[in-house]
């Protein structure tokens, strides 16, 4: 499980570089500025935040722990953050809205079942998402050599290599063979290809991932929500042109946390050249390799509008459930409060191009 989290494809360059290329810029500090308190609140998509980073869309989490995509939610909610289900979620779009109230997202991955997509739509209009999150960057899966070697299925198999660190994880064998609810919740009722038997990940995207998606089919699923829609995994100036092309609210510059096309750039550096080519048409979200404050406040004051975090908090929720997301989502906040006040800016949303500057 832990290698399924922390891994990316083929050679890990991108994994590393995600986080890396925060190195490459510096803060400017401005002194005698009156920090005595600091406001992260900002919106996206016309919705009040209360942070400037969210909780990405990430698969199946009964994996990592049964409290599942509820505890994440349950978290978020506390913390006033956005919460945005992955279609490959161990739990259901209304029972994350139930418990849910704030502001939430639905992101989409088209299978070949079209009539699925369209059945997830009118649920999520039911179940009162705010925004629609379209994933562009899967059709089909990367090659994430830690799960080859590891075995890592979905639901996971006891088999003899794995018997030792099930035998010396007694908690979660315990909850595993307690709580077997390993459903892909969203999809399954249409797309049962696991069958009652278990499948390695990338089989599964291999085998039931539409290929043949264009931005016709993008301007279609913008069009048959209606709502603020997200397209994420871009991360050319071109791509996202087309994005505010076809409408869409925001775009989240990511390349699947290093998980899909190894030797593709940082989201941290894509951020500038896209922010040129759009200008403020489009809101800009940052998406990879985040893991300190300093990292959201940096790719802010680059031109980014908000952040958001996928192994940050899914290491928090293998550890410890709810109050693991919480702690992560926490010192997240904390970081980002202590930096804007060392920076000498109060408000996240006067963050700017005066504040960094990249190394030579
Ligand atoms: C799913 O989207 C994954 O990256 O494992």
């Amino acid at each position: 499980m832990f290698h399924y989290i922390d891994g990316g494809a083929d050679d890990e360059v991108t994994l590393r570089r995600n986080t890396s290329a925060f190195d490459d810029y510096e803060l400017i500090p401005s002194q005698l500025n009156d920090i005595e308190s600091i406001n992260l609140k900002t919106s996206l998509f016309g919705k009040k935040l209360d942070l400037p980073f969210f909780l990405s869309p990430t698969g199946m989490s009964r994996l990592f722990h049964h409290g599942k995509e509820l505890a994440v939610a349950r978290a978020a909610e506390t913390h006033g953050a956005l919460y945005c289900l992955s279609t490959l979620a161990t739990t259901s779009l209304e029972e994350i809205a139930a418990a849910h109230p704030g502001p939430k997202m639905f992101q989409v991955y088209i299978l070949k079942d079209r009539g699925l997509t369209r059945e997830l739509v009118a649920r999520c209009k039911a179940a009162q998402y705010d925004a629609l999150c379209l994933t562009a960057d899967t059709p089909l899966a990367g090659n994430r050599e830690r799960d080859l070697r590891t075995g890592m299925t979905m639901p996971p198999r006891f088999t003899l290599s794995s018997l030792w660190s099930f035998a010396t994880h007694p908690a979660w064998a315990f909850n595993f063979l307690l709580s077997p609810d390993f459903s892909l919740a969203n999809v399954s009722h249409r797309v049962d290809a696991l069958g009652g038997g278990s499948m390695a990940l990338i089989d599964y995207v291999n085998s039931q991932f539409d290929r043949t998606l264009t931005w016709r089919d993008a301007e279609w699923l913008a069009e048959e929500w209606g709502g603020p829609f997200v397209i994420k995994g871009l991360q050319s100036a071109e791509d996202a042109q087309r994005a505010r092309d076809i409408g869409a609210s925001a775009i989240m510059i990511s390349n699947h946390g290093g998980r899909q096309l190894d030797g593709a750039p940082a989201p941290m550096d894509c951020i500038e050249p896209i922010r040129d080519a759009v200008g403020n048409d489009i809101e800009l979200i940052v998406d990879g390799g985040i893991r300190r404050g300093n990292h959201i406040v940096k790719a802010l004051a680059l031109g980014a509008d908000a952040c958001s975090i996928g192994r940050a908090y899914l290491y928090g929720l293998a550890a410890g459930g709810e109050a693991g997301v919480y702690r992560s989502i926490e010192i997240l906040k904390t970081e980002t409060e202590r930096t804007m006040a060392l920076l000498g800016c109060r408000e996240v949303t006067n963050l700017n191009a005066a504040h960094i500057v990249k190394r030579r």
